[in-house]
């Protein structure tokens, strides 16, 4: 396969830096972009030159021009956009969370162990550089046996209205920024044992947001096979901007990765510069502004490594495979059941 034809559907933030990933990818031929909002996908299709404009992205996926599936829609529609686009014998890319309940999740990997479609569950914690680095450190046993790790995505809300509502999002913050260290320590350590949970009640019961229905702080244990415990955390009551950050405790040493305020960049301006970081409030005072996001957040290594595996063959990398994003998922689904009943839940 030379190139790769792929349809985007949602024309919003996702879906904008999805397509400014795939323009830099060679053998990637973005031709259609689906969205219901006429005005969003007319400006998405106008700026990146599109040949193909679809409402529903349920009509984007019968286009037989297309082999790969991008879905960017808010969480509540992933399930039901992959499992038509893989009835269709379409590879998929679905952004994280995997889906908004137990059975939507069930439904899809029913449907890809039926297609001949690839899945690919976009996790991009998998691909930030320095978590990569970090794996190696861990690796050579840099840091001896590892014992404890904490994880965490934080900002101040989500911009899209679709994660205020349950309905829509599946949650609050645990299921939409807690997904990325519970999908990324999956990987590195497989299905926990059992998890224990803790969320802000929701609603006008939160800490700040008290027009989000779902949490709008989030924590949790993962305790693994092999006695690592892992400390999580998602929550939109964190200011400055967006901070992710992994710190890995060893038997002989540690690691802390700070991957959104790592940047090589500090700048103090007085009337403030055109971008900083993901989320933050302003730019005028002190700032560390990132260098480029895309990569840095692992996005960029993402894309191209999907459209590695679809064009060249390349092996496809652990923790992206449906399999991940169903047991991700199962972990949230347990962690929030774990904070409702209060009570440790077992994975086993
Ligand atoms: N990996 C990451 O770091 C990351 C970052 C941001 C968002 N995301 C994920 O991407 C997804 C989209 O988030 P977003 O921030 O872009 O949301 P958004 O609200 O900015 O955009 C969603 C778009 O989908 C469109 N849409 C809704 N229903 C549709 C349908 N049936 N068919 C076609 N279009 C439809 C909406 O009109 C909207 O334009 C979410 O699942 C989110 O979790 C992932």
């Amino acid at each position: 396969m030379n190139k790769v034809r792929i349809g985007i559907v949602g024309a919003k933030f996702a879906g904008g830096f999805h397509m400014d990933v795939w323009k830099t990818i060679p053998g990637a031929e973005v031709t259609a972009v689906a969205d219901l909002s006429e005005e969003a996908r007319t400006a998405f299709r106008k700026k990146y030159n599109l040949a193909k404009a679809y409402g529903d992205g349920t009509e984007l996926i019968q286009d037989p021009d297309i082999d790969l599936v991008d879905i960017c829609v808010p969480n509540f529609l992933h399930a039901k956009i992959a499992i038509a686009a893989m009835q269709g014998g379409k590879s998929v890319i679905c952004e994280k969370p995997f889906a908004t309940t137990m059975d939507d999740a069930h439904k899809v990997m029913e449907a890809q162990v039926k297609s001949n479609g690839r899945f690919f569950y976009a996790e991009d914690w998998i691909f930030i550089p320095a978590l990569q680095r970090m794996e190696k450190i861990l690796n050579s046993g840099g840091i001896g046996d590892l014992f404890f790790l904490k994880g965490k995505e934080v900002h101040n809300g989500s911009h899209s209205p679709f994660a205020k509502k349950i309905e829509y999002c599946g949650g609050g913050a645990l299921i939409h920024l807690g997904v990325h260290s519970i999908g990324y320590f999956h990987k590195l350590f497989g299905m926990p044992e059992k998890v224990t949970g803790f969320c802000s009640p929701g609603g006008d019961r939160n800490f700040i947001q008290k027009d989000f229905e779902g949490e709008d702080w989030g924590m949790g244990v993962l305790h693994f096979k092999n006695g690592v415990k892992a400390l999580i955390e998602g929550n939109y009551i964190t200011t400055g901007g967006m901070e992710d950050i992994v710190e890995v405790y060893g038997s002989e040493g540690r690691v802390r990765v700070d991957i959104t305020f790592g940047s090589p960049l500090s700048v103090f301006s007085k009337k403030g510069i055109d971008y900083a970081v993901e989320k933050a409030e302003f730019t005028h005072g002190w700032t560390r502004p990132a260098v480029d996001e895309n990569e840095s957040l692992g996005y960029r290594n993402e894309l191209a490594h999907f459209l590695g595996v679809l064009k060249d063959g390349q092996e496809q990398m652990q923790g992206t495979d449906a399999q991940s994003g169903f047991n991700t998922f199962r972990i949230i689904d347990a962690l929030y059941r774990s904070n409702r009943e209060e009570r440790t839940i077992s994975l086993i």
